[in-house]
């Protein structure tokens, strides 16, 4: 990337006409500002209204010609171009974003013309292309699913997702220069940070110089590398953000930081302020309704319900476990170390075009050799349990057969090290990594894969059985039967749906082997399996939405929760009954009935289901909040399923073993990550818990998805979902705002006994 300054303004100044014909005056609305825009950084123009800042942004946008001065833009004066093309390939580069973007967008037209224009009239992409390129523009902004956000219209999308739009068009051009004007002071204070970062985003990711013309120092600080002061259509001082805002020399920007004492904690009294109007609202003291049928309708809800804020958390008892997850792919790296063997996502990782940017995870976040400062961090947190997965392929590198030593090591050396640190260890044993020497004769479409499941887990419940107390047999079967046998988005890629229905059978009957295996090896232990379920709601009292929201919840929940607590596939879904016959044997369902001490629950979203012509339509709430995964943040959606699930299952206890959001977050000049839509995140849905608690459903606890950000499966790196950032290229460790929450919240409570120690055999 260049480092030259895109574009410089030399003296430039702008005068307006004031009075009439007898007397006629000029104000300087400009007088005699110079500065340069450099690639990769943001520059914030700050000042008070009437300060000229706007027409700075005007004059650069070619919007008004200057009295007098220069742009140069990459060394050339353009501010007196006058030609149609010469203006048109100077605002190809120079992209405006204004504050009000419904104002600029046109509400008869659909997002996918606005975004298109631009590439139309810069003939940016053939026309072949148009398409794809919109779809991808939206998705760079963060708009989820480009497709159904295409084709919507300004006023269907909120304040948001219309600056997003304005971005998007912005970006269509790949513009080198970016001026925007006040582009958050209209927004509501909860969706301001998600711009901010976004915008930090483009400008690492992309080298835009930015303009960044506000009133708000707290934002400015927030965003800003460079500040330039304007009073009275000059600059009165100039120099790296930080600088200029811990000693400033001028008098106007003194005054202008005595009206916010620490721009900083500004952001931070805007969530406060947040967080007390809404809980001082009415509909956020509400107590959700008691389920009394088993599929709830949607109704639209009010805004408030989802961004509620805790206010009692009091349900929770004071044994309640707080804990953070990982899984062994997604962090350990070593991938060829320690005698591990290949994995079906080593395999998957190295087929070209399966997983986004190519990434794998190959080094991921080296917790194998890091696992000792992680655990320390784990500490720092308070949490009193660590939720993780032991790789099978280091266990039995080739599926079946010896058991790999050192592989067996690792686990017991962090097992010992957890333990140390008063972390209790939850071991999942399968997280989707199977050896892919077993995959290459079958995989889970193949019983024998159950049968090597078996063994596997022996081995490890024989090695640690003695320490971990407590067991999770499999992680998120529908994941990985449907993701990865049906849709082939996941290793191993298939897609198949009779593969998927097989391998589903198979996980479940090795999961119902292995409590019995892990029992044996230890019999005082806890287990239980980690589920993923999504409460689905019809989107109408129509019958047909009911109906087609009760196949939904058959085919993700039912399917698994019915074989698990009632040993028996739902009746309901002929087709899939008919193609799992061919694979289920006399005595599976009893084995994969084998009672459990607890269920885990893995809830992101929910699900809004309407009937369409070729079956269920999941509906998308375009007002909602919605994190970087185009997942919906509706906490009432888990209070929801933890209280149906108790209802209609009765498992002795429940563990949510996943929660947690992705959003863009990025570093900061001060070296932190400040990312407060994930702790609204976290609050909302831990209120939402403390309410299921309330209402009697058995949950001992609840462990945030994750501690670390990782390789997320197919998005490679792309998405952030850790309480403490990952910084990549150095693997070093950024406890994020939300990590300092969760402690804080961790230790307002009561500390939990530690447990006796465990029985083996
Ligand atoms: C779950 C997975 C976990 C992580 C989160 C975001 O489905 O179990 O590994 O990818 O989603």
């Amino acid at each position: 990337m260049s480092t030259a300054a895109p574009l410089e303004v030399q003296s430039l100044t702008k005068r307006f006409a004031v009075g009439n014909a007898l007397h006629r005056s000029h104000v300087h609305a400009v007088d005699d500002v110079s500065f340069e825009l450099r690639p990769g950084k943001i520059t914030a123009l700050v000042g008070e209204s009437g300060s000229g800042k706007s027409t700075v942004a005007r004059l650069l946008a070619r919007l008004y010609d200057p009295s007098a001065g220069a742009v140069l833009f990459e060394g050339s004066d353009v501010s007196r171009v006058r030609r149609r093309r010469g203006v048109l390939r100077y605002r190809s580069q120079v992209q405006m974003i204004f504050q009000d973007p419904f104002g600029s967008l046109n509400p008869t037209k659909t997002i996918r013309h606005h975004v298109e224009r631009p590439l139309r009239i810069h003939h940016i992409v053939p026309s072949a292309q148009i398409e794809r390129r919109v779809h991808e523009l939206l998705r760079a902004v963060g708009l989820v699913p480009p497709e159904h956000i295409a084709a919507k219209y300004p006023h269907e999308l909120s304040g948001g997702q219309r600056q997003r739009v304005a971005i998007a068009r912005a970006l269509a051009v790949e513009p080198k220069v970016v001026l925007a004007d006040e582009p958050i002071s209209m927004l509501d204070v909860s969706i301001r940070i998600g711009i901010l970062n976004l915008m930090l985003r483009l400008k690492e990711e992309r080298g835009i110089a930015f303009l960044y013309v506000t009133h708000d120092l707290a934002s400015a600080r927030y965003l800003a590398d460079d500040i330039l002061v304007m009073y009275a259509g000059q600059i009165v001082e100039r120099g790296p953000i930080e600088q200029v805002l811990s000693s400033p020399l001028h008098p106007y920007t003194r005054l202008l930081l005595a009206a916010v004492p620490d721009p900083a904690t500004k952001l931070h009294a805007q969530r406060i302020e947040m967080r007390n109007l809404l809980t001082r609202h009415s509909a956020a003291r509400r107590r959700a309704a008691a389920t009394g049928r088993p599929l709830p309708c949607h109704r639209p809800v009010d805004l408030t319900e989802r961004t509620t804020m805790p206010t009692d958390t009091s349900s929770f008892p004071h044994d309640f476990v707080w804990g953070a997850a990982t899984a062994a792919y997604q962090i350990e790296g070593a991938a060829r170390e320690g005698g591990r063997g290949e994995s079906v996502w080593d395999r998957f990782c190295a087929t070209p075009g399966k997983v986004r940017n190519g990434d794998s995870g190959e080094i991921a976040c080296d917790f194998y050799h890091r696992y000792r400062d992680d655990v320390a961090l784990m500490r720092e947190l308070g949490i009193g349990a660590s939720r993780f997965s032991i790789a099978w392929p280091r266990v039995v590198p080739a599926g079946r057969g010896p058991v790999n030593e050192a592989g067996l090591d690792f686990y017991d050396r962090l097992v010992d090290e957890l333990l140390a640190h008063e972390i209790e260890p939850f071991a999942t044993l399968f997280h989707w990594d199977t050896p892919q020497a077993l995959e290459d004769v079958g995989g889970w479409t193949s019983r024998a894969t159950a049968e090597a499941f078996v063994e596997y887990a022996e081995a490890v419940a024989g090695r640690l059985g003695d320490r971990v107390r407590h067991w999770i047999t499999h992680n998120e079967p529908w994941v990985h039967a449907w993701i990865g046998h049906a849709w082939g988005e996941h290793a191993p890629g298939r897609t198949s749906e009779t593969d998927a229905v097989a391998a589903a059978h198979h996980l479940l009957l090795s999961h119902g082997w292995a409590v019995q295996a892990i029992r044996r090896a230890a019999p005082d232990a806890q287990v239980g399996i980690a589920l993923n379920l999504s409460h689905a709601y019809p989107a109408s009292d129509a019958p047909e939405d009911e109906a087609a929201a009760w196949q939904v919840d058959g085919e993700g929940n039912r399917w698994f929760l019915d074989p698990i607590f009632r040993g028996a596939y739902p009746s309901d879904l002929l087709e899939r009954n008919e193609i799992v016959a061919a694979f289920v044997r006399d005595g599976d369902l009893e084995a994969v009935s084998a009672p459990l001490d607890f269920l885990g629950i893995n809830n992101y979203f929910r699900f809004v289901v309407s009937a369409g012509a070729d079956g269920p339509r999941m509906g998308r709430d375009s007002e909602a909040q919605h994190t970087d995964m185009g997942w919906e943040v509706y906490p009432d959606g888990l209070h929801r399923l933890l209280v149906r699930v108790a209802r209609d299952y009765a498992p002795p206890a429940i563990y949510v073993t996943e929660n947690g959001a992705a959003f863009g977050d990025v570093r900061v000049h001060d070296g932190r990550v400040h990312d407060p839509e994930r702790t609204a995140y976290l609050e909302s849905y831990i209120a939402a818990v403390s309410r299921a608690v309330a209402d009697g459903a058995p949950v001992k606890g609840y462990f945030v998805w994750s501690l670390l950000d990782n390789f997320e499966w197919a998005y490679g790196y792309s998405k952030r979902f850790g309480i403490v950032y990952v910084d990549y290229p150095t693997l070093e460790r950024v406890p994020k705002d939300s990590f300092y929450w969760y402690r804080d919240f961790i230790a307002s409570r009561p500390r939990a006994p530690r447990p006796s120690p465990i029985a083996t055999r």
